[in-house]
């Protein structure tokens, strides 16, 4: 069983924003086809800003408390200041990682990423479908 930091536990115990926004602005999924594991971004946006986040997690400890970690980073940020959150600062903020759980990093960034691209395509912005990161961990 992997070994994780008080901050991991600590989301995965107490998770922040879980739920769904039912008149979400744009709604991010990603999964990892490897272990299986869900996530799901409902965004609001006011002014640009992020005014509400909700996450749904079918996942391990790892993912949900990445959703968590992810969820309130974002929260109150302008669109461009969120896309800036990175795997690779999930996981410093979450106090580390262990290895075999990078991947599950990936999929908070990538499910908000999603989520605001969905908002973008419905005010008529072209975005592109996917992205990979620089930094996605493996
Ligand atoms: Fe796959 Fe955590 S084990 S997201």
């Amino acid at each position: 069983m992997p070994v994780y930091s008080e901050k991991v536990m600590e989301h995965f115990m107490n998770p922040r924003n879980v739920g769904e926004i039912e008149d979400a602005d744009g709604i991010g999924e990603e999964g990892n086809p490897v272990c299986g594991d869900l996530m799901t971004f409902y965004i609001k946006v006011k002014d640009n800003r992020l005014s509400d986040i909700k996450f749904k997690t079918f996942g391990c400890g790892a993912a949900i408390a990445v959703s968590s970690m992810v969820s309130e980073m974002a929260m109150g940020k302008t669109l461009e200041e969120a896309r800036k959150i990175t795997p690779a600062l999930v996981a410093k903020e979450l106090e580390g990682l262990p290895k075999n759980k990078y991947h599950c990093s990936n999929l908070g960034a990538q499910a908000l990423n999603k989520a605001i691209d969905d908002y973008l395509r419905k005010q008529g912005v072209k975005v592109k479908t996917k992205r990979r990161r620089k930094d996605e961990q493996e």
